[in-house]
Formats: C-alpha cells, structure tokens, sequence
C-alpha cells in the first residue's frame, strides 16, 4: 500500500532547486520521516526535503531526549526513508557527539551518505561548527545548519525561545552569516523570535527553514508526528493537520472487535485447498 510510486522519470529535487526557490520567493515544506511508508507518503504529497531528525529519540524510540541517538540508528532509519522516497531530498542529523572533531564529522557523514544514501546531513551549532562544516563542504558533503533552540543542548540551554536578548539575537546572526559563508546551504531556526528568523532570513541567500520561527523564513520544517496529531500534545509551534492518532485507535478498535467476534477474517481473506487434499493429508500414513 505505502509503495514508492513507480514513475522513473521523476527529477529528483536538488540543493540548487532550493536555492533558485529562496531566489523566486516561493516557500517551501520540509517534513520528518523516520521510515519508507512515511518517506513514500511525503513524497507523493510532493513534499520537496524530507529530514530523518534526531527526533527519532523522542517520537519513534521513546527516549527522553535526542541525545541517546547514535549513528547505528540514524544509519538505519535514514537508509529506510531513502529507499521510500523517489523525488525529495534527504536530509540526516548528524547525532550528538559524532561530529565533535571535524575528522568524525566526515567519517559520520560519510557512514550516512554512504551506506544510507543521503543527499545532505544536518547540524546543531553556529561559529564553533563553522571548521567543521568547511571541511565537509570541501570534501562534497552538502549541510544544513541549526541554530536557535538546538536540541542537542538541551540540557545546557534549556526548552525555551532563543535569541531574545539584543547580544544573543545579534550572536545568532553573526553564527548564521558565518555558517553560510563556511558553505552551509540551508539553516534550520528553531525556536526564535519571528522577527530576528525574518531578519536572519533577510541577511542570507541561503534558505532559512524555520520551526517555531515565524511565518517569514524561506521554508518551515514540522515533525510527523505533530503535524499529523500521533502526539497526545503537540507544541505550539505545530499546527496538526490531521487527528491520525484518533484515526489508528478508532481503526484498531474495529479490527480488535472483528476479530473477537469472529467477523474478521472473511472468506474474502482467505486461501482454499481442495477438500481431496485435505482428507489426503488428515489421513493416518501407512
Ligand atoms: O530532529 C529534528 O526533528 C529536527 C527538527 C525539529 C528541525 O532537528
């Protein structure tokens, strides 16, 4: 059912396309997608960039925070998301503590461009990243930055609004420019003031893809499971699109119902062998 469409003549999306949409003032969709069904699906949805987010750790593996996420797991979702995708972009976070040096930074990006595919990977930090994303651009690697709330710092920064103070605002713009003059080809805001997004977003010529950022970035990049309502709370940057959650439960309570009373499976969902087979293969042997 959740098959990759089959059309092979589809131009997979590349990092000049988005570049030329920030050019044309035409904004953008970024979504999560941690496994094939939900690649294919975002991809017929014509969803241009598709990121298996580190968020894995909360929505998918029940952990806590991001940081638990290791390059095991980033391998093998992000090789499930490339195989479901025909058209989109795929982007991977580079997980916490695989990209302390910027030696690591390319033999983890390197495991995740090559044994999973991926197009770009993406990281979490503004000047003292900049050595880092050098080299990987040097070396043929495309990256996303994130600035703003970085999850990866979570326990260092807090959950809550970055860049309110004039020094931390003018910081953070200072780190983006800095990032994109490093090579980065797209910045991920998150958690900022609508207005600083919209000036950071003003001051480069990359993408900005905003999450909790305002309406005036270039692009807005949600997690799956906000968006289509699976979370029992979204936050209130999320907007839910759809109450699928409530769809699951509704649907397996029916199946659960068949199937207690004998309703499910039918005849239609089932397979035959003659009745001469059948009496052929109850008989006693010998
Ligand atoms: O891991 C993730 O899903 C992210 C987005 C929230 C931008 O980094």
């Amino acid at each position: 059912m959740y098959a990759a469409p089959a059309a092979p003549n589809v131009r997979p999306v590349t990092i000049a396309d988005l570049k030329a949409l920030k050019l044309a003032g035409q904004r953008f969709a970024m979504v999560t997608a941690y496994d094939v069904s939900a690649a294919a699906i975002a991809d017929r949805a014509g969803v241009p960039v598709l990121l298996v987010g580190d968020s894995l750790g909360m929505v998918v593996l029940g952990r806590e925070t991001t940081l638990p996420v290791t390059l095991d797991d980033m391998e093998r979702h992000s090789a499930a998301v490339v195989r479901g995708r025909r058209r989109a972009l795929v982007v991977a976070d580079l997980p916490f503590l695989s990209y302390a040096t910027p030696d690591q930074a390319v033999a983890s990006a390197g495991r995740l461009m090559q044994e999973a595919g991926v197009h770009a990977v993406k990281l979490e930090g503004g000047a003292a990243m900049v050595p880092t994303v050098r080299k990987l651009v040097e070396l043929g690697v495309p990256v996303m930055a994130h600035l703003g709330y970085t999850p990866q710092s979570t326990h260092q920064i807090g959950l809550k609004v970055q860049g309110k103070s004039a020094e931390h605002a003018r910081q953070l713009i200072d780190d983006a420019v800095a990032l994109e003059a490093a090579g980065a080809f797209a910045i991920v805001l998150e958690l900022i003031p609508a207005s600083l997004a919209a000036a950071v977003t003003k001051r480069l010529s990359i993408p900005t893809v905003g999450i909790g950022a305002g309406a005036d970035c270039d692009a807005q990049v949600q997690v799956w499971h906000d968006l289509l309502g699976l979370n029992e709370h979204a936050p209130r940057h999320a907007k839910r699109f759809a109450e699928l959650g409530a769809a699951m439960q509704a649907a397996l309570v029916a199946y659960r119902e068949d199937v207690e009373r004998g309703a499910f499976p039918t005849e239609a969902n089932s397979s035959r062998i003659s009745p001469e087979s059948l009496a052929e293969a109850l008989a006693p042997v010998g």
